[in-house]
């Protein structure tokens, strides 16, 4: 708009100035300066048009005030100017008149030929239908007469001549004008096309710069995204990479049981054949291994299930490649049986799976069941030593079922969800030797008789089922729950899950000053299997005496199998 302003401030100082030299001398003035001044007023009309429009538009109050009373000035000035002209063209049409009226009668003969005379033309005729003939004139006139009559006919040619001249000068001049005038619309139309591009241009840029605010805000809403998608895809990537690693993992997880066609054995199989972390199924028993294969191969998960020979071949085979070795394999009790009475039996056992384990899988996990843990482990501890593999974190007594007996027992007392319960129990795996913390459960403040019988309990619920059975054997369907899911949370800690823990008997050192090497307690798994022992904690007084009493006959029950496999290679 202050172009248009600016544009016609120039074409006003313009026409004015040219009205200015138009008056100085309007009879004199050339036609160029009048059409010049013609041509200027419409263009001034037109710009002030333009600048009255635009100035309509301005959204600004102030300026758009400012703006009318500028074009109203220019109005009164453009009326001035077209009357300014108009007079002066006045005064010029009768200046000019008045020049050619003097001119016309004031000519003389003698001026014909003075070399400044315009009048002076040899091409006009020379003979007139009013020359005198030689018998006189025409019409009675003299010679004198004749003079005047051939100098009006020059006079009169020459003005026929020069008004067409004129005539033909000011038509000309009119196409230049009217040729500029179309020139000057072009311009001003594109002039127009350029405001209106740059007025929506502005519009476009307020948009635009809107744009870019929303965009700079949605900038971190993008970058945010794109971090959350990067994130989320990281994820999406990372839960890809632990499922390949977990299918290839499971793919990997050959699991073999020892002991598979027993108690224990099928329910812990069915239980490994329904994991998904669990891709091949070894079963390895001295009786009905295949028979328990085929039929649990017929469960619709993806693992395979195989059955070997009881043999030293199929023991190798059933071995070979295994990740994860449980050994529930032996004699289980009978009533009034204490778990040291199966030692003289199971230690053999144990013993001799055991070395088959460590030629054909020394890098397996190996998870004893077998009672008595207490012994059967160091046993296979020994056997591993002795052939040179031993790796104390590869090696685990299950206890598992102690600390699913004892959440359930408490949960029973206390009337609570047992899935809830968690209660530490430490030592081994024997009467005396279960050590539950009550102290460190969710109800530390149990006592009494409820506590003396809740301990009790624990360490001694084994001895339930067993009488319960009757002489069928022991605790089978709990064990395999245990078994299953310390397999599980092995697996688990094998594909890179971190904070697995499990209460285990295992090569620890935290009563090894006492001579004790194995000791059950909180275990944090990984991929190597033990991580981290988690020691006791804080124990009240009575707990303390159960500790005093378990690490007495934990000894011995150690003693017992390390003894054995010195005694019995
Ligand atoms: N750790 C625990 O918490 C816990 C709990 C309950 C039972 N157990 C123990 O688990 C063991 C098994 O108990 P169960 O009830 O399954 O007994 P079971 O008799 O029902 O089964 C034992 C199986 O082992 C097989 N077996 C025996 N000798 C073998 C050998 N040399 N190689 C391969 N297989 C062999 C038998 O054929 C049988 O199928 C017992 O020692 C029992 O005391 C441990």
């Amino acid at each position: 708009m202050n172009s248009l302003f600016n544009s016609a401030l120039k074409q006003s100082s313009a026409v004015r100035r040219d009205l200015d030299q138009f008056s100085q001398s309007p009879a004199t003035s050339s036609p160029a300066l009048q059409g010049q001044i013609a041509a200027s007023l419409s263009s001034l009309s037109r710009t002030i048009d333009d600048y009255s429009a635009l100035s309509k538009k301005e959204l600004i109050p102030e300026k758009q005030q400012k703006a009318f009373d500028r074009v109203k000035n220019f109005r009164t000035e453009l009326t001035d100017y077209r009357a300014q002209f108009d007079r002066l063209r006045k005064e010029r049409e009768e200046a000019q008149s008045v020049t050619n009226r003097n001119e016309l009668l004031g000519r003389r003969p003698h001026h014909a030929a003075t070399p400044e005379n315009p009048y002076a033309q040899s091409s006009l005729p020379t003979s007139s239908a009013f020359a005198p003939t030689s018998s006189g004139l025409s019409f009675g006139a003299g010679p004198s007469n004749h003079t005047r009559e051939t100098q009006a006919l020059r006079e009169q040619s020459f003005f026929a001549t020069t008004n067409t001249q004129l005539d033909d000068f000011l038509d000309r001049g009119r196409a230049v004008l009217a040729d500029l005038g179309q020139q000057r619309e072009v311009l001003k139309g594109t002039q127009r096309r350029l405001y209106s591009v740059a007025n929506t241009l502005g519009i476009s840029g307020d948009t635009i710069r809107m744009v870019e605010r929303r965009a700079r805000q949605d900038k971190w809403i993008f970058w945010g995204g794109v971090a959350f998608i990067m994130f989320a895809a990281r994820q999406s990537f990372n839960l890809f990479q632990k499922r390949a690693f977990s299918a290839s993992a499971s793919q990997a997880s050959k699991v073999a049981v020892l002991g598979a066609a027993g108690g224990i054995g099928q329910p812990l199989s069915l239980l490994l054949k329904l994991n998904p972390r669990v891709s091949e199924l070894a079963l390895y028993d001295i009786r009905g291994g295949p028979g328990v294969a085929a039929d649990l191969s017929h469960i619709n998960t993806n693992s395979t299930v195989t059955g070997y020979n009881p043999d030293a071949a199929g023991l190798r085979d059933c071995l070979k490649d295994s990740e994860i070795i449980l050994i529930p394999a032996g004699v289980p009790r009978k009533p009034g049986m204490t778990r040291d009475d199966l030692f003289n039996t199971n230690a053999s056992i144990v013993r001799d799976l055991a070395k088959a384990a460590a030629e054909a899988a020394p890098k397996a996990h190996v998870l004893v069941i077998a009672n008595p843990v207490n012994s059967t482990v160091p046993i296979v501890s020994e056997v591993y030593k002795a052939k040179g593999v031993y790796d104390p974190k590869r090696l685990f007594g299950v206890t598992t079922l102690d600390v699913v007996r004892a959440s359930r027992f408490i949960s029973q007392v206390q009337k609570t969800d047992p899935a809830g319960e968690k209660v530490p129990v430490v030592g081994g795996h024997s009467g005396v030797t279960i050590v539950p913390l009550l102290s460190q459960s969710n109800h530390a403040s149990i006592s009494g008789e409820t506590r003396d019988a809740l301990v009790n309990r624990i360490q001694f619920g084994g001895d339930e089922v067993v009488k319960a059975k009757d002489g069928a054997g022991s605790a089978t369907l709990s064990m395999a729950m245990a078994g299953a899911r310390f397999a599980e949370s092995l697996l688990r800690a094998a594909q890179g899950e971190k904070g697995v823990i499990e209460p285990t008997f295992v090569d620890s050192p935290l009563y090894k000053d006492q001579g004790i090497d194995f000791f059950a307690s909180r275990v944090e798994l990984g991929p190597n299997g033990v991580e981290q022992i988690h020691p006791v904690g804080q124990v009240n007084e009575y707990e303390q005496k159960l500790l005093d009493a378990c690490l007495v006959d934990l000894k011995k029950n150690i003693q017992k199998g390390v003894d054995f496999v010195k005694a019995n290679p």
